[in-house]
């Protein structure tokens, strides 16, 4: 479905080109005094300086040719020559009509869907995931969600850390530990064993202990190193090591990403692109894009325009290895190969933006990435305490993604447990999607590039700009509508024209859900999405204060409000979901 506005400013363009004034000027926006009118055009003036007319004349001869349709109600002129306009209830309730038989709300399926690959996540192998990776998926997860909502292809790979030094930290200090495991003894041709010689408790116990080492003592960090350099050259035992390492991680990630309803089309990593470094370095060298520099292969992607500098890729260092630019280099390759895609966007900390504008720079300077790839970077901000430093536990430590979902899970439980309607239900359940939701919401609610304060006390409110009023007001919805089930088929699914101002907002709201969607598609901003239901959740609400639904007498107002909140549940679970939140039945 056209949106209501670009409706509108056609019929309205219309009219100004029929005064010979290019149509351009007839653009009609929603208004932004909500009080006086719904829509309005302020074409007028610049058009009157372009065609030396007094504005007030060209409002006046396109207003009068408004009027002759059938679908304004008090147009009129404010000031020097804004148009104010209101659409009769008849073709608001028409669209709404429209739009709740429609599968999507009234969002339209591009003819030409754009290949989409979104990298986001991005945990790292053999570390326990913590906060500072929580942004990542959760910005990440709804940016694919909103994607794919709209019917573009989208692929989401998690593009996991796992070939680093991490890696070899891991390896050195399980030699420390256990220097017997066969995985050690370089003579060693039997069968490797089949279970890991760790469970993921040792082994988030283990990268900390290595890594607390390596930064006081020189050897265990060359250890780690070297670990890492054999690695990395395919000595067998390490490779068996590795193989553990990934799939105890890969398994414990799964069912934390799988806790913030966070889903991964790809579990690829940066070991994946291994092959290609050969071929990409070859590439570049025959090509005359890379050369030497103080014995690292380099490429300039400096530019003229610059107005700080932006040093030189670095392809290999000086000992040969690859490095994360690499890595990220001949992934590009290996998703032009293999998905062809239109767009890749990048959801990672804001402080890795020099990274990525180098990464790209390279990729269209050597053409890996031909003219029609766009790259885009979604860098956001620091989540942060209350003191605003980067959020800590308590004892100052990075906080486990585990325990910080644990924390507001029990928040929401003592708010929960004095609500006598639950009793029999599952309220671990109802707690878990209450507790997401407030930890969702508070993130995506902020434009992603900002740091904001994780406040739970406020982030778990049942009142405000949150994720658990939003549930709320869909809950509340539910109830009325369990209420009224067995009435339900009488209903018919008619939404008749407004009986109150409030009623024409909430209609009015409703019609914009797919510009507001298109928007937080078009900006790649989930949080167009938390103000448009929040928005719409207040409205709600303020419906129902206003009107007693259930015990309406009258049928055909009754049937016509069911079938309005009907829709305004959908369009709210529409907005929760493409923000990867789900609803309960009760809370
Ligand atoms: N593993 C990286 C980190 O923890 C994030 C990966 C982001 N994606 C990428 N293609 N570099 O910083």
């Amino acid at each position: 479905m056209d949106k209501l506005v670009n409706i509108l400013s056609s019929l309205v363009q219309e009219k100004f080109e029929k005064l010979g004034i290019e149509k351009e000027y007839g653009m009609v926006t929603v208004s932004n005094r909500p009080d006086l009118c719904q829509f309005q055009c302020n074409g007028a003036l610049p058009a009157a300086k372009k065609y030396k007319k007094a504005p007030f004349q060209i409002a006046n001869e396109v207003l009068e040719e408004l009027k002759s349709l059938d679908i304004f109600e008090n147009i009129s002129i404010a000031g020097p020559g804004f148009i104010n306009i209101n659409v009769k209830d008849s073709f608001l309730s028409k669209y709404v009509n429209d739009m709740y038989k429609d599968k999507k709300y009234g969002c339209t399926t591009p003819e030409n869907p754009l290949t989409i690959i979104v990298d986001y996540g991005g945990a790292n192998v053999a570390k326990p995931l913590h906060v500072g990776h929580l942004r990542a998926a959760i910005i990440g997860e709804s940016l694919k969600r909103i994607f794919r909502f709209l019917g573009h292809n989208v692929i989401g790979d998690v593009h996991l850390g796992d070939w680093g030094l991490q890696i070899g930290m891991v390896i050195s200090e399980l030699n420390r530990r256990k220097p017997d495991l066969p995985y050690f003894d370089e003579n060693y041709n039997g069968e490797y064993p089949v279970d890991a010689p760790f469970t993921i408790n040792e082994l988030e116990d283990i990268y900390p202990a290595a890594s607390k080492l390596a930064k006081s003592d020189e050897n265990a960090m060359e250890a780690a190193r070297k670990a890492t350099f054999e690695l990395q050259n395919g000595r067998a035992g390490y490779m068996e090591l590795w193989k553990h390492i990934l799939s105890i991680s890969v398994a414990d990630l799964k069912k934390n990403y799988g806790n913030l309803n966070v889903e991964f089309d790809l579990w690829k990593g940066e070991s994946d692109c291994q092959k290609y470094i050969e071929p990409l370095v070859e590439y570049l060298k025959k090509n005359n894009y890379a050369y030497e520099s103080e014995g690292a292969l380099v490429i300039d992607v400096a530019e003229e325009t610059d107005t700080q500098p932006i040093p030189p890729f670095i392809v290999l260092k000086s000992d040969g290895s690859s490095l994360y630019s690499t890595t990220d280099l001949a992934t590009i390759w290996e998703r032009v190969k293999d998905y062809n895609p239109d767009e890749i966007v990048y959801v990672v900390d804001k402080r890795q933006g020099l990274h990525f504008e180098q990464v790209f720079r390279c990729a269209k300077k050597t053409k890996i990435a031909g003219q029609n790839l766009d790259f885009d970077f979604i860098g956001f901000g620091t989540m942060n305490g209350k003191d605003g430093k980067p959020f800590k536990t308590r004892e100052g430590g990075v906080m486990r993604l585990q325990d910080l979902i644990e924390i507001i899970e029990n928040n929401v439980v003592d708010k929960l447990k004095d609500n006598k309607s639950l009793e029999g239900e599952d309220v671990t359940d109802i707690a878990r999607k209450v507790g997401i939701s407030a930890l969702k919401y508070g993130d995506l609610s902020n434009q992603a590039t900002k740091d904001y304060v994780f406040d739970l006390d406020r982030f778990a409110s049942f009142e405000g700009n949150t994720g658990p009023y939003i549930l709320y007001t869909v809950v509340r919805i539910k109830s009325i509508l369990r209420k009224v089930e067995g009435e339900i088929e009488s209903f018919g699914n008619k939404i008749l024209q407004p009986y109150s101002p409030t009623e024409r907002d909430l209609m009015l709201k409703l019609s914009r859900f797919n510009e507001a969607i298109e928007t937080s598609f078009v900006d790649k901003a989930p949080h167009r999405i938390c103000d448009y239901i929040y928005e719409t959740a207040n409205l709600l609400n303020r419906f129902y204060h206003e009107n007693r639904i259930i015990s309406e007498e009258d049928m055909a107002k009754k049937a016509t409000w069911i079938n309005l909140i009907t829709l305004t549940k959908g369009v709210l679970e529409t907005g929760l979901d493409l923000l990867g939140i789900e609803v309960p039945e009760k809370m």
